[in-house]
């Protein structure tokens, strides 16, 4: 189940859909990046901060959604506010997750997202030319930590060949209690059913591309983890993660890395141009 040596890890990514690498990362790197999360939600003005929900289009639809791919910004959890719209939370206990392009505008998660073992096990994994497209520091807070959707990655960052592959670093411990990561093992062998793509002229839509159906809410195989944990997903592999209903935040920081040789479809919601350049 766990990963510790390359052969070992391509073995199971490519029979499983995902590995475990326990101990990946030390506590004190967790507690560096915990710390600058913090500091980043404590400096931002929340004022333009939209929900994050898988469920509801209108946060996709909002611009504050959509102009994150550049930028740093923080997204309330849907449960964070009262009917009135008032945030009923101290911030540092309202935030979803912080997105999308910490990886490349902070100093501090750049230098975590550009450690030459993550493009070595990308490399591992048959990426030929890495490029993260991108970053997300989630918080899966205390009590009202969002429920996330099955899903698969590969919805957000469609390539031909699919080559997308998700980093998800675990920075504190992770359990069935606080809202853990749930995977469809060996189900990276099941069609894309969707794409989120932008809409010329504005805003995004999900297209359904496959009827395959997708596991019941609580189902699933739990990935029960220390922090310090690497879980490395494909790109095709339906994973969820419940409601966090716990006392116990669940902070996890996670990278989405493509292969630079495939080709970047042009109707994904996020462009890097930069990076989607033809090779010379
Ligand atoms: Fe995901």
């Amino acid at each position: 189940m766990t990963a510790n040596h390359p052969s070992d890890l391509l073995a199971l990514f490519e029979r499983d859909g995902f590995a475990v690498i326990p101990g990946f990362f030390t506590d004190n790197s967790c507690n560096t990046l915990r710390t600058r999360a913090d500091e980043i939600v404590e400096a931002s003005d929340l004022r333009g901060a939209s929900a994050f929900s898988t469920r509801d289009g209108a946060a996709a639809r909002d611009a504050y959604f959509l102009e994150s791919a550049h930028a740093v910004r923080c997204f309330f959890e849907e449960e964070a506010r009262d009917e009135r719209g008032d945030v009923r939370f101290a911030k540092a206990l309202a935030i979803n997750k912080i997105g999308h392009a910490l990886h490349e505008l902070d100093p501090v998660f750049a230098a975590f997202s550009h450690d030459p073992r993550l493009h070595e096990l990308l490399t591992v994994l048959g990426t030929r030319e890495p490029r993260i497209y991108q970053s997300m520091y989630i918080f899966k807070q205390p009590h009202i930590g969002g429920e996330v959707d099955w899903h698969q990655d590969a919805t957000f960052f469609s390539t031909e060949p699919q080559s997308v592959i998700t980093l998800w670093f675990a920075l504190e411990r992770a359990t069935t209690n606080n809202g853990c990561l749930r995977v469809l093992r060996g189900g990276h062998h099941t069609p894309l059913r969707e794409r989120f793509e932008a809409v010329p002229g504005g805003g995004t839509r999900m297209v359904r591309l496959d009827p395959a159906p997708w596991p019941a809410a609580g189902d699933g195989e739990p990935l029960e983890v220390e922090a310090g944990t690497l879980v490395v997903m494909h790109g095709l592999l339906p994973h969820y993660s419940a409601p966090n209903r716990s006392a116990q935040s669940r902070h996890a920081y996670t990278l989405h890395a493509v292969d630079g040789r495939a080709h970047y479809d042009p109707r994904n919601w996020l462009q890097r141009p930069a990076l989607s350049r033809p090779l010379a």
